[in-house]
């Protein structure tokens, strides 16, 4: 065998009272897709991090080709050949796409004086990804599912031998997701040697040659993909059984808790939908179909053209968030860095900003009452968390999304609104979700949640509502209807089935 290509040894990272990283042991050679795998905080993204120079780490050796290397900074790494597209993406929204993709880029970069040539140069990475968007578009009006392919054509252009992809998938549809997977096994042909991160089994069996397991920073193990397999490595990953096949089993209540008639935006065309209370409402569509826009146009975020609503008994028509919030809606939103989380602050403040005005007495906050309730929420997701002044930005991606929950969780809603809550979570958070998700339901909590994954959607709606360019083009009750079905609704191929009742 020709020596492995990246190898780490004993890597250890620490971070104040974290160990994130505990003598870990890796490899990935030319031509294999090593996935890594691990619950929320495990390491995985710490690891990449190490290996692409965005980390030092505080131990340990990496060598390249059986050679050490010092790899001090990105721009040493991206010179070695190694790229990396981020779980939380690095792009500018000021700029256009095609000068994201150009930033940094050795030869690249001096095409920025002239746009023409710059869309000429960074096009056929987009086509590879499956994107026709205008190259000269301004990064800050895409949608995150288009800013991570932004991410991975500009890592593309790097044409660079490794490739280290943290959780490339989280914001795609299926679809979009399916096609990456192609790219990711032609980039393998090609002779590239790929480190895939993901939550997603289906993924690393799809594509890996070889598993690694990383628990709380330590190695767990490396098996070849063949010789393991997806529950194996779950509970490899986990150290406890993990049911994954919970599904909703509570009735909704008779009383309704959302009505919206003709609402329209400009996004949105049209929409009719009732929720009742503790029923769960699956939003699905492709990107763009108006998924997010139904929850920003609910949340007091999106002007309304047209509509009336009532929420809870009262005529409804925020026109900020603040008047959502007082009318009991919550939103957590897609993108938690753009929307959600105010990255520099502790967690403490995340997670009781949407109810502060509740927690204040005259102008003090009353802090104990806040610490109480905080770390009671937080526990209910089972997040791992430091310590409550923490800033949000040390927590591994799936904990900030616990953080966001827990926060609008806070707000005890009478709807809310979920737009892919169990985006980049880990196995045995998701499962946390879906308890806390069924749990609100049994309270009698309105919720409309819009996800991707469709077996996620059948499991855990009473009904699910399908979207296409703004519109409502099908309602059908989960228990009898197939990902077949929701799939022609979404991309329009077929006229809508009589509506169901409520
Ligand atoms: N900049 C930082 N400052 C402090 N702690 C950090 C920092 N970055 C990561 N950590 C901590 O290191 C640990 C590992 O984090 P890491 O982001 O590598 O996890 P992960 O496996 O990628 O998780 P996820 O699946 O949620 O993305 C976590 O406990 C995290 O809180
Ligand atoms: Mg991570």
């Amino acid at each position: 065998m020709p020596p492995a290509a990246i190898t780490c040894r004993d890597i250890t990272k620490r971070f104040d009272r974290t160990l994130a990283l505990d003598r870990v042991g890796f490899s990935v050679h030319a031509g294999e897709v090593h996935a890594l795998c691990g619950e929320n905080g495990a390491g995985k993204s710490t690891l990449a991090r190490v290996i692409a120079g965005v980390l030092r780490p505080d131990s340990g050796q990496l060598l390249l080709d059986g050679a050490p290397v010092e790899i001090a900074h990105p721009a040493r790494a991206r010179a070695l050949g190694i790229g990396i597209v981020f779980q939380e993406l690095d792009l500018f929204n000021g700029l256009s796409i095609a000068e994201n993709m150009a930033l940094g880029h050795p030869e690249a970069e001096r095409l920025f004086v002239n746009r023409r040539k710059l869309a000429d140069w960074s096009r056929p990475f987009l086509r590879r990804v499956g994107l026709q968007t205008d190259p000269g578009a301004p990064l800050g009006a895409q949608t995150i599912a288009t800013a991570q392919l932004v991410a991975i054509a500009r890592a593309l252009a790097l044409r660079a031998r490794f490739l280290l992809l943290d959780e490339p998938t989280s914001a795609l549809t299926e679809e979009a997701a399916d096609r990456l997977l192609n790219l990711v096994a032609e980039l393998r042909q090609a002779g590239a040697g790929i480190v895939y991160v993901t939550h997603k089994m289906r993924e690393i069996f799809r594509v890996a040659d070889r598993v690694t397991v990383l628990r709380d920073g330590a190695h767990v193990s490396t098996k070849a993909a063949r010789d393991t397999s997806i529950d194996e490595t779950i509970a490899l990953m986990v150290g406890r059984a993990i049911d994954t096949t919970a599904r909703i089993d509570t009735a909704p209540r008779a009383d309704i808790a959302l009505t919206v008639k003709n609402l329209s935006t400009r996004r949105l065309k049209n929409i009719n939908a009732t929720v009742r209370r503790g029923e769960v409402v699956g939003v699905a569509g492709l990107v763009g179909s108006g998924r997010s826009a139904l929850g920003q146009a609910l949340f007091g975020m999106e002007p309304w053209t047209a509509g009336r609503a009532t929420l809870a008994g009262q005529p409804y028509r925020p026109r900020s968030p603040d008047e959502a919030i007082l009318a009991g809606c919550a939103y957590l939103p897609e993108d938690r860095r753009g929307q959600g989380l105010f990255l520099q602050t502790s967690v403490r403040h995340n997670a009781s900003a949407a109810i502060l005005c509740r927690l204040r007495r005259g102008p003090f906050v009353r802090r104990w009452q806040e610490t109480k309730l905080v770390r009671d929420e937080l526990a209910k997701t089972r997040a791992k968390i430091p310590a409550l002044s923490a800033p949000v930005s040390a927590l591994s991606g799936g904990n900030q999304q616990k953080v966001l929950l827990a926060k609008w969780l806070l707000t005890r809603p009478a709807l809310l609104y979920l737009d892919d809550p169990t985006r980049g979570v880990d196995i045995g958070a998701k499962a946390d979700v879906y308890k806390i998700i069924a749990a609100l339901s049994a309270g009698g909590t309105a919720i409309l949640l819009a996800s991707s994954e469709m077996p996620e959607l059948l499991r855990l709606s009473h009904r699910i509502m399908v979207l296409h360019e703004g519109r409502v083009t099908g309602v059908l009750a989960a228990a009898t209807a197939t990902q077949e079905q929701i799939m022609s609704l979404a991309t329009g191929m077929t006229q809508p089935p009589p509506p169901i009742k409520p």
